[in-house]
């Protein structure tokens, strides 16, 4: 079997499947050059960046399996696969830490303004006052997705002594109750919460979910992380509820369309903005690798 390697991927990942496979690592192809060599492949491996569109799935007469190293399968046409008969697998449980990680430090870094407080000092501005924080003890965190990473974030937030609501279709009262959370609907999650995180996959039901009709039910001193996926939130109705202080901050890590360089989130100085880092540790890469 021929297998492809099109985006970079942890060589304890790469080491395992050359025992067994004929392996090429060819990263950063461009579409149409992808197109042309995919048909001699049996197996293709992927992170985010390439977009495994019904046109390569259809030009892959050889693959029988389309694998992510990491969790959204977002950028992988699933339905089209599918139709061919060709298996798509991911690794949902390699980087449940690493993005759990940077959910609270994203969170932190709100409540106590660390990344702007940062730049000042570096710029010679000594500045405390403008920097008063909040505490997460006795805040409402309303946790959107209860699946690896959800489940994770309350279980770390709890030591926080912050009250845990959440919304997931999919898991049981009980399930939740476990991990110390109260399921409700989806508007308290919008009206009750300090800080909301999202951890649901980009899927046609969940693109736009949050947008200027659910920020206006939100508290003024509501705070919104996400390091979930972009497009689940409509981000210039994201920048003008905190530019116009409808809500407090936002931190995010993952924009509709990257990389994001000029994206709207960058431009208010309340948005903490990450290139989406989520995954980006030694020991996820290597755990979604292997
Ligand atoms: C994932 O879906 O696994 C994360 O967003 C990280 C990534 O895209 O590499």
């Amino acid at each position: 079997m021929k297998v492809l390697i099109a985006d970079p991927v942890a060589k304890e990942g790469i080491e395992i499947l050359r025992k067994e496979f004929d392996v090429d690592v060819k990263t950063g192809l461009k579409p149409e050059e992808l197109k042309a060599i995919i048909g001699d492949y049996d197996a293709l491996v992927v992170r985010s960046e390439t977009q495994v569109t019904p046109d390569i799935i259809e030009a892959g007469k050889k693959l029988q399996v389309v694998a992510r190293a990491g969790v959204g399968l977002d950028n992988i046409n699933i339905d089209a696969a599918t139709k061919k008969g060709i298996i798509v697998v991911n690794a949902p449980t390699g980087n449940t830490i690493a993005a759990t990680e940077h959910t609270l430090a994203m969170m932190l870094a709100l409540a106590r303004h660390v990344p702007a407080a940062n730049d000042k000092l570096k710029c010679g501005a000594w500045q405390r006052s403008a920097f008063m924080g909040i505490e997460l003890k006795g805040k409402t965190l309303g946790i959107l997705g209860l699946g690896n990473v959800g489940s994770e974030v309350a279980r770390r937030a709890r030591a926080f002594e912050m009250s845990l609501i959440g919304y997931d279709p999919f898991v049981s009262p009980e399930y939740a109750q476990n991990i110390g959370v109260r399921l409700v609907s989806l508007d308290q999650i919008y009206t009750q919460s300090d800080f909301i995180t999202l951890h649901l996959p980009l899927t046609p039901n969940t693109r736009g979910m949050i947008g200027a009709k659910e920020l206006a039910t939100m508290k003024p001193t509501a705070r919104i992380v996400n390091c979930a996926r972009g497009g689940l939130v409509d981000e210039e109705a994201l920048f003008n509820a905190v530019e116009q202080g409808k809500i407090a901050g936002a931190a995010v890590d993952v924009f509709s369309s990257e990389p994001a360089v000029n994206n709207v989130l960058c431009r208010s100085s309340k948005i903490i903005v990450t290139p989406h880092l989520g995954a980006s540790t030694a020991e996820a890469q290597v755990g979604v690798a292997v």
